[in-house]
Order: structure tokens, then sequence, then C-alpha cells
């Protein structure tokens, strides 16, 4: 036998969760020698629940990544799927494309808030902040604007983890390593002031005049220089920051009062998470773009994308018509398979009326992560819509352990799927949730937390 040949039968014999399984994949973002020492896999789901590979239940506090909106194991979806694959794998949307891609991206149109009705199909939301920043500088390039070159970001953003997204973004471990950033990027100032707005529901009162950034980096590098500013509307990877009142209503104007884009990344945002198909629709502020993933398919297919709103698209529609327009796009972009599932998907959610469901299980979200407040270590709690934060006091010079030990003991003891990022707990239940499930979610986080070091 050889080494290949003993491995393989270590991997086919093992029970398919052991540890010796676990080797050669190197997993995202996680602490890989921790997570195969005591594995924690999910096995198969259903509803508002994970199983694990013995079949103990597990409630999914966090719609697996943000992303599984309509609960698992939707026959809409399956059956689409099933479908789609019957009548087509693969075609190419280079020069071609088939006909379940124009139908999304038509549906999307019709989703998306003002004259936002031209739709780039990526895989991922990282591909998708990455479209959206080409797209804008390739614009102002046909606009007549070369010069606007420079992209604004905002601190504690999460744009994915391509080079562009990592370079707007402003999680510093996500840079940290990789120095070879895109030039020419500036950052706006986070928006979170806990002084002023610690346990606020929703959107917080103070902190409009933090927009007014973008008016220091305009004095500063002159706005004829500046192509584009890319936001969350709710920054939701650094720990639930909704955005201070009025405050992406001054960053819509003063994008167009210095000819600026505005691109709002929605890849956590849309589809119901804040009770709209778009956060653009929540806070009556329509961007130049909105990037998506996530929930477009309610995680059964990878699948993003980038709303246009149409004069961006029309300054392309110029010269010889055999010429491409934009040199950009995926092998997949626009799968048939993610389109499959992204019609479904969107088929649930009007027919569910869920996005309607989350608006009206948002106070109870809201009532029922605020009764924590008063447990040990709890330093702040922030929620919008059905997203919501529990930021611990960290250990002293053990940063992350005391969420990190929260969050596993959720797993092993109360049987609960959740998140968290530094020393914050995050919690984003599917949109089926009941107040009985979230209930009970919560009920278990106190517990876990009275008994916590
Ligand atoms: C706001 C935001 N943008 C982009 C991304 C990256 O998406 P993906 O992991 O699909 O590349 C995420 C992922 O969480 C996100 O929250």
């Amino acid at each position: 036998m050889t080494g290949n040949d003993v491995r393989r039968e270590m991997v086919e014999t093992d029970v398919r969760v052991g540890p010796n399984a676990m080797n050669a994949l190197w997993m995202p973002f996680t602490p890989n020698r921790a997570a195969k020492a005591n594995p924690m896999h999910l096995a198969s789901a259903d509803g508002a629940y994970y199983f694990a590979p013995d079949g103990t239940r597990k409630f999914d506090g966090v719609s697996g990544l943000w992303c599984c909106n309509a609960g698992h194991n939707r026959d809409e979806i399956k059956s689409a799927l099933k479908a789609q694959i019957d009548v087509l794998d693969f075609a190419p949307n280079f020069l071609f494309g088939h006909p379940s891609a124009f139908v999304l991206a038509e549906r999307l149109a019709l989703l998306a808030p003002g004259d936002l009705d031209h739709v780039f199909f990526t895989n991922s939301g990282s591909e998708a902040t990455d479209t959206a920043l080409k797209i804008a500088l390739a614009y102002q390039v046909a606009a007549g604007q070369p010069r606007r070159t420079m992209l604004v970001g905002r601190e504690r953003a999460f744009h994915g983890v391509g080079f562009g997204g990592i370079s707007v973004g402003g999680m510093v471990a996500n840079r940290a390593t990789f120095p070879n950033l895109l030039p020419r990027v500036a950052h706006l100032r986070h928006t979170h002031q806990p002084e002023r707005q610690r346990f606020v529901i929703g959107e917080p009162e103070h902190g409009v005049e933090l927009a007014d950034d973008l008016t220091r980096l305009v004095e500063l590098h002159g706005a004829e220089t500046i192509a584009a500013v890319i936001v969350e509307p709710m920054a939701g990877s650094t720990g639930i920051l909704p955005p201070p009142k009025g405050y992406l209503q001054r960053l819509r104007e003063l994008c167009d009062r210095y000819g600026i884009l505005l691109i709002f990344d929605e890849v956590i945002t849309a589809f119901g998470r804040v009770g709209h198909a778009f956060a653009a629709e929540r806070y009556g502020v329509i961007p130049d773009m909105i990037c998506f993933a996530k929930g477009v398919s309610s995680g059964a297919a990878p699948l993003g994308g980038v709303m246009i709103r149409r004069p961006i698209y029309e300054a392309f529609m110029h010269g010889p018509q055999h010429l491409i327009e934009l040199f950009h796009g995926y092998t997949y972009s626009g799968h048939p398979l993610a389109m499959a599932a992204g019609l479904a998907a969107q088929d649930i959610y009007r027919d569910d009326g869920l996005f309607e469901k989350a608006r009206a299980l948002e106070p109870v979200f809201a009532r029922l992560i605020m009764e924590l407040r008063d447990c040990p270590h709890v330093v702040d709690i922030r929620c919008v819509g059905l997203a919501g934060a529990i930021e611990l006091a960290g250990r002293a010079g053990e940063p992350t352990m005391r969420a990190r030990e929260a969050f596993l003991r959720a797993f092993h003891e109360a049987n609960l799927v959740v998140r968290y990022t530094g020393d914050t707990l995050v919690f984003a239940p599917t949109l089926i949730s009941t107040e009985a499930q979230l209930t009970e979610m919560f009920g278990q986080i106190a517990r876990i937390l009275k008994t916590l070091d």
C-alpha cells in the first residue's frame, strides 16, 4: 500500500467527520488547529435548525453565515435546483446567456428602489464589492472624469476579502498581513460612539455629523479626485453598528454635491435582514450601486452581484456596438444553479411575506436582546432588524477569549449556533424564527453569561 492508499482508506473508513478526515481542508476565517481538535460539524439542517452528525438539534442563530434568511431545507429551492440541473448545467454568460439569468436580473431590478435597474452577477459578496469598485472607476473614465481615482471606505467596514474589499475595508486584522493594498484609498471615521450610543435600539440619535468626514477628505484630496464612497448601511461584521439617524442621507447629499458615487454594501442587509428588500429602502436613500450576496439565494447557492443605476450603465453603452463595454466578469456570473436558487428564494420572500415578518419580529428581537443588558460582562448591546450584538468586556490580556468561550458553550451546552467577533457575540436568526425560539436562545445566552468567568 502506498502512503496515499493508506490515507484514502483512513478517510473512507473513518467516521466521515473524524479528525483524520479534517487535515486536508484549510478552513476559512477559522483557528484551524482549535477547530480540528474540537470539531463542531453541522451535518444537516431544516427550518431554523441545524443538526450535528449525532443528530443533536442546534438552533441557527446566525442564518448560517447571514445568508439562509428563508430558513433551511426549503422545498421550493430544492425543486428549483433539481429542475434546473435537469435542463442546463452551465452556459456562459460571456457572449451567450441563458434565460434564468435575465429573469432573475429583471426580478431584482423590479425589487430595487429607484432606477437601480441593472444587475451584474458575481458568485460572492467579495466579488460584488470588487466589481462595484471597478465599475465606479471605469464609470468615471467613461464619464470623462479620469482623475477621479480615489476610493473611500470606512473604518471598521467589512467589504469581503478581495484586494479591493480589504483596501476600502477597515477591519484591521483582515488587512494587517496583506501589505500590498490598493493605492489611493481613504477612510471615513467609523460611526461607533459608545459614550453616546450605548444600549440603543436601532439607529442611534447621535452621530449624523460623522458623515461630514467626507468633507474633510474632499478638502484634503479634492472632490475631483474621488471616484466613490462605499459603506455598509449597517456595519455587520464588526459587531452591528446601525447608522446614526440621518447619516446615510447626509452622505448621499455630500456625494451629490461633490459628484462622488455612493455604493451601499448590502451583502448582509439586503433581503430582509433589516425588514426590507434593501436597507436603501429602510433608510430612504438611493445609492448609485448596491452590492448584494448571501440572502439573494438564501444561501442555497453561491451568488452575489451589484445593482447599478441606469445612468451609470448607460454611460458605458457608447462606442461601436461590437466592442465589449466592461472588461470584467466571472465564468460563473449568472450560473444557472445560482439563478434557480435566487429565483426560488425571491419567490419565498414574496409569497411568505418574510420581509414583513422580519419587520414584525424586530421589536420582539430588540426587547429580548436588551433584556441581557444587566448580565455580567455586558458593556453594550446594539440591534437593528433581526441583527444584534452583545459586546462583552474583554479579559485582561486575553482579547476575544471571553466571547469565544461563550460561543463554544452556546454550541456545546445550549445547542446554539451563534458567532463572535472580537469580544462581541453576534446574532442574526433566520426570518422564519419564532418569538419562542428567540426567547429560548437569549435565555440560554443569559444563563451562559451568568456563569462565565
Ligand atoms: C458587508 C459584507 N460585504 C462583503 C462580504 C463578503 O461576502 P463573501 O463572504 O460572500 O465574499 C460580507 C461577508 O460577510 C459582508 O458582510
